[in-house]
C-alpha cells in the first residue's frame, strides 16, 4: 500500500479510470482482512518525503480551566518534528487539542501517540485523503500504541478540523478533548490579504458540564442518547464566559461547532447581519449576508465581522436565539426554554433556547482596516450532467426507531458494505438525505434534525426541500442554511431533503457517512461505503 500520493499518480488514476482502481480495491480492501491485521505498524514509509513531520500525544492531563481544581481533561500534545513551530499551537489552558496549519500542496507525517486508558483513532474531519490515513474506527490503536499517517494536503484553504473516530465511543472521546482545529491556507487566499494574525479569530464553540470540583460531567441515559448530550456551560476554544478584545477594524473569525450535539443559531445581539465569506470547504465566490445562521455540529462559517464604526467601549454579544427543531425537540419546551427535555437532558439550556455564545468588547482604535473582496473565489459548480445516475439519486433515509438510530434501516457494523454502498472510484454522485420527507420517517414524535457528514471529497448542495414549509417551527430557522460553496456536512431537518452532488475521486478503499450528532453516531447512524 502506497501511502505517498503525488500528483502524477492521482493523474494516473483519473486517466486510467474505474478499470486499474478496481483492481487496486481488490487488492487493499480493508473489509477482507481482519482490523488487526490491517493495522498500520509504527513504521514511516520510506518513499513518502514529508514537508513536515508532527507528533500527536494523547494523555490524561490537568489543565487550568477554571479557578480552583484543575480540570481532569484527554489532552492531545502536539510537537513539531520537521517543519515550521507554526504548524503547531498547543493550548494548555484548554483541554482543546492543538490547532495544526499546513498549506495546500505540504506533505505531512503525523505521528499519532495514544497514552490514554482506551484504544483511540484521529480523523481528518473535512481533508481528502487516502482511506488508510481518514481514522476510520478499525484503525483504532491500544494504548502504548502509533498510528503513523502520510498524506499530502489536497485541500483548498478552509477551516477543517480534526477529532476522534473510536467506534462507539466518538461522543465521549470528543467531548473528554480529542479535537481541534486543522486550518489549510493556499496561495488564491492568501493573495486577498484578508485579515491575519490577531486580525484572524478561530471560534470552536462546544457546549460542556462541568461539577463543583470543576470535572468534566458526561452522560448518556436514553434520553441523551436520543437527542445527543447537552451541556449548559458554552465553550468558547475551550474556555467558559469568553471575551473578545478587539480593534475598530475588520476581522475574520472562524467558527467551527465542535459540539457533540447541540446546534446554534447565531446572530449578533445589535442586529449586525452576519456576513459569511467561508463554509466547510473553504471561501465562498462571495460573501452572503443572513439575519442568523444555523450551525449544526461539525459545520464551519467564516465570517467577517467589522467594527470600524463602532465606538470604543461597545460591547457585542454573539447568541444564539430561540428555534424549534421540531419532532420530539417540541418536547423541550417547544421554541426553547426550560422545557421537559432541559430537564431530563442534564442541562439547564434546553436544545433551541436563546444564551450568549461569546462578548466582543471594541477595546481600541486600529491604525488600519482590510476591505472586503467583493470576489473572495471561484468555484467550480458540479453539473448534474457529469453525476454517473442524474435521474436515480442515491437515497439515504434517516431514522430513529427504538433505541436506533439509522441509515436506510440500518445500524453501524464494521465490514458490513451493502451493495448500494459501493461506488465507483473517479464517479460524481448524485446523492440524497430523506430525513421524513417522502415517509413519516422524520416527522412525528421521533423527528430530528441529523447533521450529514460524508468522509472524503467535499460536496456541493443542490437543492433542500421540505415537506411543509409551515410545520413544527421550520420558519424559526429557514433563513440561517446557507447550501453555498464546498460542503462536507449538512444538516437536514425533520421533514427536509437535501440532495448533493459528490465527487469520489482520486482513492479507493472504505470512507464513513455518518450524523454527525456524536451521539447519534454512537449509536449506530454511521456506515462505511466503498470506493472502487
Ligand atoms: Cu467529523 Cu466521521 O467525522
Ligand atoms: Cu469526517
Ligand atoms: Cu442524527
Amino acid at each position: 500500500m502506497k501511502n505517498n500520493v503525488n500528483i502524477q499518480r492521482r493523474q494516473l488514476l483519473k486517466f486510467a479510470g474505474a478499470g486499474v482502481a478496481a483492481t487496486a480495491a481488490l487488492t487493499t480492501f480493508p473489509g477482507l482482512l481482519s482490523a488487526k491485521a490491517m493495522r498500520v505498524s509504527g513504521q514511516p514509509s520510506l518513499e513518502f518525503n514529508p514537508d513536515v513531520e508532527i507528533s500527536l500525544t494523547e494523555e490524561v492531563k490537568y489543565v487550568p480551566i477554571f479557578n480552583g481544581p484543575q480540570t481532569r481533561v484527554w489532552k492531545v500534545l502536539g510537537k513539531v518534528l520537521k517543519g515550521e513551530q507554526s504548524v503547531i499551537t498547543n493550548d494548555d489552558k484548554s483541554y482543546l487539542a492543538p490547532t495544526i496549519r499546513l498549506h495546500k500542496g505540504q506533505k505531512v507525517r503525523i505521528y499519532l501517540k495514544n497514552k490514554l486508558p482506551s484504544a483511540t483513532i484521529l480523523h481528518w474531519h473535512g481533508l481528502h485523503v487516502p482511506s488508510k490515513m481518514d481514522g476510520n474506527p478499525m484503525y483504532a490503536i491500544a494504548n502504548g500504541e502509533t498510528y503513523v499517517y502520510e498524506f499530502e494536503i489536497l485541500n483548498r484553504a478552509g477551516t477543517y478540523w480534526y477529532h476522534a473516530h473510536t467506534h462507539g465511543l466518538t461522543a465521549k472521546h470528543v467531548y473528554s478533548g480529542l479535537a481541534g482545529l486543522f486550518i489549510v491556507s493556499d496561495d488564491e487566499e492568501q493573495a486577498l490579504k484578508l485579515p491575519d494574525g490577531e486580525f484572524d479569530v478561530p471560534v470552536v464553540i462546544q457546549d460542556r458540564n462541568f461539577d463543583q470540583q470543576n470535572q468534566l460531567q458526561y452522560s448518556n441515559h436514553m434520553m441523551q442518547r436520543m437527542h445527543g448530550f447537552l451541556g449548559d456551560q458554552i465553550m468558547i476554544n475551550g474556555r467558559p464566559d469568553f471575551e473578545l478584545p478587539v480593534a475598530t477594524r475588520a476581522y475574520r473569525m472562524r467558527l467551527l461547532n465542535g459540539s457533540n450535539s447541540r446546534i446554534y443559531k447565531l446572530a449578533w445581539d445589535d442586529g449586525t447581519p452576519m456576513k459569511v465569506i467561508a463554509t466547510d470547504g473553504g471561501l465562498l465566490e462571495r460573501a452572503e449576508t443572513l439575519p442568523y445562521l444555523m450551525l449544526a455540529p461539525a459545520e464551519r462559517r467564516e465570517i467577517w465581522v467589522d467594527f470600524s464604526d463602532k465606538q470604543i467601549g461597545t460591547e457585542l454579544t454573539l447568541r444564539s436565539l430561540e428555534f424549534s427543531s421540531g419532532g420530539m425537540g417540541m418536547m423541550g419546551g417547544g421554541m426553547g426554554g426550560r422545557g421537559m427535555m432541559g430537564g431530563v437532558g442534564g442541562g439547564e439550556l434546553a436544545s433551541g433556547s436563546d444564551f450568549s455564545v461569546l462578548k466582543v468588547r471594541v477595546s481600541k482604535k486600529a491604525s488600519s482596516n482590510d476591505v472586503l473582496p467583493k470576489q473572495l473565489s471561484q468555484i467550480k459548480a458540479l453539473r448534474l450532467a457529469d453525476a454517473e445516475n442524474p435521474q436515480s439519486p442515491r437515497r439515504i433515509t434517516l431514522s430513529m426507531r427504538h433505541m436506533s438510530a439509522l441509515l436506510n434501516g440500518r445500524s453501524y457494523k464494521m465490514n458490513d458494505i451493502r451493495e448500494d454502498e459501493i461506488f465507483p472510484v473517479n464517479t460524481l454522485q448524485l446523492m440524497e438525505f430523506d430525513n421524513g420527507f417522502h415517509g413519516m420517517g422524520g416527522m412525528g414524535m421521533m423527528g430530528m434534525p441529523h447533521p450529514m457528514h460524508l468522509h472524503g471529497e467535499q460536496f456541493q448542495v443542490v437543492k433542500r426541500e421540505v415537506k411543509s414549509k409551515s410545520g413544527r417551527g421550520y420558519s424559526s430557522v429557514s433563513e440561517g442554511f446557507l447550501d453555498k460553496g464546498w460542503k462536507d456536512t449538512v444538516l437536514v431537518m425533520p421533514g427536509e431533503k437535501v440532495t448533493i452532488l459528490k465527487p469520489f475521486n482520486d482513492f479507493t478503499g472504505l470512507f464513513m457517512y455518518h450524523c454527525h450528532n456524536l451521539e447519534h453516531e454512537d449509536m449506530g447512524m454511521m456506515r462505511d461505503l466503498l470506493v472502487k
